[in-house]
């Protein structure tokens, strides 16, 4: 086998000479005639749920020795989901670039990917699909479970719920405060099930993760154990010449969504997979997360659709035990980084918690999944996730109150004045891709105030955005085309009537055709559409693809592959 990594390091030619010495530093000459197995890692003090990584990445490094590679720390961009502004979405695409171009600029010839936070796994596996090098992800896993006042509480979705609390004068600003503390118990992920959980179990239901390991708490000395087999693993992976594209296909996307479904995973994941798939040429629509996960029933009770948290979930069986429920509608043939078929890890993967994950006779909700939305609201598609909404709006009219900004929103939806009652329909636009830019978290729009005050929890709200994968409610996002690439949201005006069928798929404004037709957008929703004027926002504006294929560039579809380029002296 040649390695990729030999056309720096073989040979007695001076280039060759260069590249080696400069990487010498005590290692022995051997080093270079191994698999460089890179390990691309998230850690930073700015992204604090990925800051634990550097001690995982020891453990890969002594996998990867004992295997008879070479590992090589490769730091790659990071994306904290609470600190990154405007969005940690709008960098998602920057960040997997960069990570793709580092690992085919550099001599590896595999990678270990260590990721934790929200958008850190989907950048890691878009960068792996399109440099096309064997790649095995190692999740960073949750935190553990922190309480306050004796309650345990849920990462996210007891923000929502605390912040919402005060807001209806149910609990005082100064327990808010307190409760602060408490949220993060350990080193980890969100330990909802929001898009950080979501996104680790489906990259292993994909096949990218040793089977069994997404999900192990950050905390948990097993997390180190499976680290270091992955490490070995990296390297057996060179030797096989695994590589994504010969692992990756339909079929893995099958399961994931089964898996998606199944777990009632984040609706961020829909974006995510699109634009993995995009990446691997693989053709995957919006259509298929409906057809192929709606009527996959959920199994696990975890916040924000149920009642617990990760580490109950890792203690209840985890990822497999739920497969294992759903094995009949998972796709056989899909291969893991192991090279062996997912379906046969599933032999041994008892539930040890029927509270925690359900069996199959006995669901948290029959049918769960993504329900994807069409209508003159939303001609190319939207989302809703049913599991998360209130059973008594899936079928719902009522007068939109339409906002431009989340600015404009948080502006006035206190305001005692304004026209809004329980059956109103919140609209917020200007918050896609392009419109924001970075397609933000603000779906899940507050409710107003004196609403609150008068016992209301849920309301039908719509928007071009996405929503934070702790979030829950009733909630249509991910419209498109969103209102700043030209999508009918940008024309609705308050005191139109919007009516929801979930059960029918449809979202639409009551507007005659030609009425809607004969609409301009209102010059103020225009100026509050984003326009940068200078680097990567500005590329990213003039090339964000839409939400309903993955929101990537559309200069980064499909695999670039890892040819070596032309010698850099
Ligand atoms: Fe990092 Fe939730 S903020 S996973």
């Amino acid at each position: 086998m040649t390695l990729r990594s030999a056309q720096w390091y073989a040979g007695d030619a001076r280039n060759a000479y260069i590249h080696r010495a400069w990487m010498r530093r005590g290692v022995p000459g051997d080093a270079f005639d191994r698999p460089q197995i890179a390990i691309a890692n998230t850690a930073s003090d700015l992204t604090p749920c990925n800051a634990h990584l550097t001690e995982v990445a020891a453990s890969v490094r002594n996998g990867v020795l004992e295997a008879g590679g070479t590992p090589l720390e490769l730091p790659v961009v990071s994306l904290g989901e609470t600190q990154v502004r405007p969005t940690a979405m709008l960098w998602r695409n920057m960040a997997a670039m960069a990570t793709e171009e580092m690992l085919r600029a550099n001599p590896v010839d595999g990678v270990v990917l260590l990721g934790g936070c929200d958008k850190t796994i989907p950048s890691l596996l878009m960068a792996a699909a399109s440099v096309d090098l064997p790649a095995v992800v190692v999740p960073g896993g949750p935190m553990l479970t922190g309480t306050f006042r004796g309650v345990p509480l849920g990462c996210g979705t007891d923000v929502w719920r605390l912040s919402e609390e005060v807001r209806a004068g149910t609990l005082s600003e100064e327990a808010f405060t307190r409760s602060e503390s408490s949220m993060i118990r350990s080193r980890g992920h969100c330990n909802t099930m929001g898009t950080a959980s979501t996104m680790a179990l489906v990259a292993e239901a994909l096949g990218t993760v040793v089977p069994g390991v997404a999900g192990t708490p950050a905390p948990d000395s097993r997390l180190l154990e499976a680290a270091h087999g992955t490490g070995r693993l990296a390297v057996e992976m060179i030797t096989a010449d695994r590589r994504p594209s010969t692992f990756l296909t339909r079929a893995s996307f099958t399961n994931a969504i089964v898996a998606l479904a199944a777990i009632g995973g984040s609706t961020n994941a829909v974006v995510h997979l699109l634009a993995i798939a995009g990446r691997l040429g693989i053709e995957l629509t919006l259509d298929d997360f409906d057809r192929i996960g709606s009527s996959v029933p959920v199994l696990v009770d975890l916040q924000p659709a149920g009642r617990f948290l990760m580490e109950d979930f890792h203690r209840a069986g985890g990822l497999l035990a739920v497969l294992r429920e759903v094995r009949d509608l998972l796709d056989p043939t899909a291969l893991t980084v192991t090279g062996k078929p997912l379906v046969d890890s599933l032999d041994d993967a008892p539930i040890w918690d029927p509270e925690v994950i359900r069996t199959r006779a006995e669901p948290l909700v029959a049918a769960g999944g993504i329900a994807v939305l069409r209508g003159n609201l939303a001609p190319t598609g939207a989302v809703v996730k049913p599991a998360a909404a209130s059973p008594h709006l899936l079928r719902h009219r009522g007068r939109a109150v339409v906002f431009d900004s989340i600015e404009d929103f948080h502006a006035r939806i206190d305001d005692p004045d304004l026209d809004v009652d329980a059956d109103s329909v919140l609209v917020l636009r200007g918050c896609g891709p392009r419109g924001y830019p970075g397609m933000p978290e603000v779906s899940n729009m507050p409710l107003p105030k004196k609403l609150l005050e008068q016992g209301v929890r849920d309301m039908v709200r719509v928007c071009d955005g996405r929503m934070s994968g702790t979030a829950y409610g009733t909630v249509v996002l991910h419209v498109t085309p969103e209102a700043a690439a030209g999508g009918p949201l940008a024309l609705v005006r308050t005191g139109d009537v919007v009516s929801l069928d979930v059960a029918a798929r449809r979202i639409d404004v009551e507007v005659p055709d030609d009425e809607l037709a004969r609409r301009a957008p209102d010059p103020a929703t225009v100026a509050a559409f984003a326009d940068p004027r200078r680097g990567w926002e500005r590329l990213y504006v003039d090339h964000v693809l839409q939400a309903d294929t993955g929101a990537d560039l559309d200069f980064l579809l499909g695999s670039s592959g890892s040819a070596v380029s032309r010698e850099s002296h």
